[in-house]
């Protein structure tokens, strides 16, 4: 591959020393800063369509006359379809670029959220197979999102910053959990529950309106050949005070890759590519395993299961406790944002997962007390467990994709380890309860060995990935 020019070098030691601040809008020219905003609604949408059916399901249920084993369908009907979408944005992101990408999965929010909104129009039996229709598009949707907004995020940052843009992601995600969780308090009345998905309606097409504020991709224009305009694009969205050279040697790491990728035709698959480079393999695995990592630490029997958690630990208002959390989690998420540019991933990471582990084990004893302990501890334990999971393990696997895998095979590098999490996801939804049933009060304890091992494989295997070009971590994988 290209070898980076002495200025991205010396601005990679610049933010490696830990002097980069999150500084998105005074660092960034303004149309790079609108592209961002525009591409975060993709995120807002996923984190929605995340949470969105906790509260309204009894009366939906009972409005449209609909069992639970179906109405459990219907719900967990977003992990499988999500999965397809992360799937099928590999190959479309390669070959369209992260806007198109994008652009798609708006349409698939305004027409899942549209048949969701209007299942209640359509006769009694037709209205579950509407509903659900509506859930699996609005699933694909978010499945295309979880690639195309982290692609995009990290074509637009410059080297010191992507961190803290690629942790933007998660924070239109939380942003879009805690909304889904405030209009779902108000909202879930037999005439009310449609406009909560009227209001998703109405953000993809705002999402569609705001389409020619997103960027095109750099890497795409310099895999279709296009070089020109790959550094025209790259002048117009990299901080005015970059230096040249710092550009420079972006743009010939773009061109080099290209090329390379056109000799050797295949490694535009990761597994193609893994099967000939240790670093490719090695990133893959880490890729993957930060996936793994951050769904078998539980969090989403937290978000999916909290009220009927708050409930077994006897807290008085268990709706309250749930609002809560999202509080917490948005918070927690922007101090993420601030830190991932100073205190690096992998301390970040260690941090998260150390913690989540001691919360677990905390809630374990707990739940175990019953009556015996206060129930307001078990929400003080969740909130820091939230907090810890936002620091570390929230945004970073979404994003470190770009951090580890070389352009040409990026897409489909981050396209595989979603559709990871994506079944991961499912697995905890369908498995929690029965983890319960099981095991009762000791329902957390697989998440703290899960967590146990987390630590240990990343500490030994995750090179620290701040300030670095993917070129400097690569290296840095073979030596690990
Ligand atoms: C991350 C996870 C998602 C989880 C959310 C909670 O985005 O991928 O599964 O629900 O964080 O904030």
């Amino acid at each position: 591959g290209a070898r980076p020019g002495l200025g991205l070098r010396r601005a990679a030691r610049g933010a490696a020393r830990g002097a980069a601040p999150v500084q998105l809008s005074a660092g960034a020219p303004r149309e790079t800063v609108v592209a961002v905003s525009a591409g975060l609604l993709g995120a807002f949408q996923f984190g929605y369509a995340l949470g969105v059916l906790n509260a309204p399901q009894d009366v939906i249920c009972a409005s449209l006359g609909i069992s639970p084993v179906r109405w459990a369908t219907v719900v967990s009907a977003f992990g499988p379809a999500g999965l397809v979408g992360a799937q099928l944005a590999g190959g479309l992101t390669r070959a369209l670029g992260p806007k198109a990408v994008l652009l798609r999965a708006a349409r698939l929010f305004l027409v899942g959220s549209t048949l969701q909104a209007f299942a209640a129009a359509a006769p009694a039996p037709a209205a579950f197979w509407v509903l659900l229709l509506g859930r699996a598009m609005s699933g694909v949707g978010a499945g295309l999102a979880t690639v195309g907004v982290p692609v995009f995020l990290g074509e637009c940052a410059p080297l010191s910053q992507r961190g803290a843009f690629g942790s933007l992601h998660q924070f239109g995600v939380v942003f879009g959990i805690l909304a889904a969780q405030l209009l779902g308090l108000a909202l879930s009345t037999a005439r009310g529950w449609r406009y909560l998905f009227v209001a998703p309606a109405a953000l993809a097409l705002a999402q569609l309106v705001a389409a020619p504020l997103l960027l095109d991709s750099p890497a795409r224009l310099a895999a279709a050949g296009r070089p020109a305009d790959a550094k025209a694009l790259l002048r117009r969205i990299r901080p005015a005070a970059a230096p040249r050279a710092e550009i420079d040697a972006e743009l010939a790491a773009l061109n080099a890759e290209a090329a390379s990728a056109a000799r050797s035709g295949s490694s535009a698959s990761v597994l193609a590519a893994a099967r000939v480079s240790p670093a490719v393999r090695r990133a893959l695995l880490l890729g993957l395993l930060l996936m793994v990592s951050q769904q078998l630490s539980g969090v989403n029997a937290i978000f999916f299961y909290s009220t009927s958690i708050f409930h077994t630990a006897g807290l008085r208002s268990p709706a309250v406790g749930t609002l809560v959390t999202g509080v917490v989690n948005v918070l927690s998420t922007g101090a993420a944002v601030a830190l991932v540019e100073r205190a690096g991933r992998r301390p970040l990471l260690l941090c998260a997962i150390c913690g989540m582990c001691v919360c677990a084990l905390a809630l374990t004893a707990l739940l175990g007390a019953g009556a015996g302990a206060p129930a307001s501890a078990s929400l003080v334990v969740v909130c820091a467990s939230i907090a810890f999971f936002e620091i570390g393990l929230g945004g970073i696997p979404w994003m470190i994709g770009n951090e580890l895998f070389p352009p040409s095979c990026r897409p489909s590098g981050m396209a595989l380890c979603a559709a990871v999490n994506w079944l991961a996801t499912t697995l905890v939804a369908l498995g929690f309860p029965l983890l319960q049933a099981r095991l009762g009060p000791n329902c957390f304890l697989p998440f703290a060995a899960c967590l146990a091992l987390s630590f240990v494989l990343v500490r030994a295997g995750l090179p620290e990935t701040k300030g670095r070009t993917v070129e400097q971590t690569q290296a840095a994988l073979l030596r690990a």
